[in-house]
């Protein structure tokens, strides 16, 4: 594997692997590498000749200071299980790489209200700091496909927008998310949990597997209610736990049997913000 801190030398390598012939696949991550990020990197090299992962926390996507300083950096666990991977680049850049002229006056993005629900409403300017850093990262690396992971659902819709209000050239892949055996999603910030904690959070899974086992006939109100009240009861503080459209987020009022619908979770637990998803019908 070889890793490039420099955009322009990592562009300019991809580009010799394109003109023979190589398809790019591109897996972004922000490091504190887990399963669900190496099952990406093997999606990425199923569909692709030439795999990039990059490792960049974006400073531009945390809306809250205090979870930007608390966010799990593992470089060097990182590059380690990499080298082991199907990965051929690891891009490493820098804030001043990625945001040459600064982080005051970057793009702001029609998300078509996609911004303005669930995450978006709960981390004001958030999806606009992913558009910012995919949009760069997409412009430097110019893969064939974006490969993402399913556990951020709403990500993966803010960034599909992204691709087509751009007219990108590149295809969204959304990879299945990757669970601990308990059905805890995996995420990078599992690891702020204590092993007692890790053991609770599963219930957002239970929760989300329940919902879809009642789903048909059920009172959606009732259920949403239900399983917030769980959450609750368990000592999660729960920003959301909803049954949306898959398509739109829209509120579903009642279920006609046949739209596809998802059910959504944002909880903290122990001090840490934890989402899930899990598609219920459709
Ligand atoms: O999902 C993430 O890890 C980040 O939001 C992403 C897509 C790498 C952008 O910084």
């Amino acid at each position: 594997m070889i890793i490039h801190k420099r955009a322009d030398a990592l562009a300019a390598h991809l580009e010799d692997r394109r003109r023979n012939g190589d398809t790019v696949g591109f897996v972004p991550t922000m490091g504190a590498l887990h399963d669900g990020h190496m099952s990406l990197i093997t999606r990425a090299s199923e569909l692709c000749d030439t795999v990039v992962c990059s490792i960049f926390v974006n400073p531009t996507q945390f809306n809250d200071p205090k979870d930007l300083e608390k966010y799990p950096v593992t470089l060097e666990d990182d590059i380690h299980r990499l080298a082991l991977s199907a990965a051929d680049f690891l891009f490493l850049p820098t804030v001043d790489d990625v945001y040459p002229g600064g982080t005051a006056s970057l793009p702001k993005y029609d998300l078509a209200g996609l911004d303005t629900l669930l995450e978006g409403a709960h981390r004001p300017g958030h999806f606009q700091g992913v558009c910012q850093v995919v949009h760069r990262l997409l412009n430097i690396t110019r893969p064939d496909v974006l490969v993402m992971g399913g556990k951020d659902y709403q990500q993966c819709m803010v960034c599909r927008r992204l691709i087509e209000s751009e007219s990108l050239p590149v295809r969204l892949e959304v990879g299945q998310t990757v669970r601990e055996p308990n059905g805890l999603a995996m995420s990078s910030r599992n690891r702020r949990l204590s092993e007692s904690g890790k053991a609770r959070a599963s219930l957002i899974h239970a929760v989300l597997a329940d919902w879809r086992n009642r789903i048909d006939g059920a009172d959606i109100r009732g259920l949403e209610a239900w399983g917030g009240e769980r959450l609750e009861a368990a000592g999660f503080k729960v920003e959301y736990a909803t049954i949306r459209d898959a398509v739109t987020l829209e509120q579903v009022g009642a279920w006609d049997g046949k739209r596809s619908i998802v059910g959504l979770v944002a909880a903290w637990l122990e001090g840490v913000r934890l989402i899930d998803n899990m598609t219920l019908s459709g």
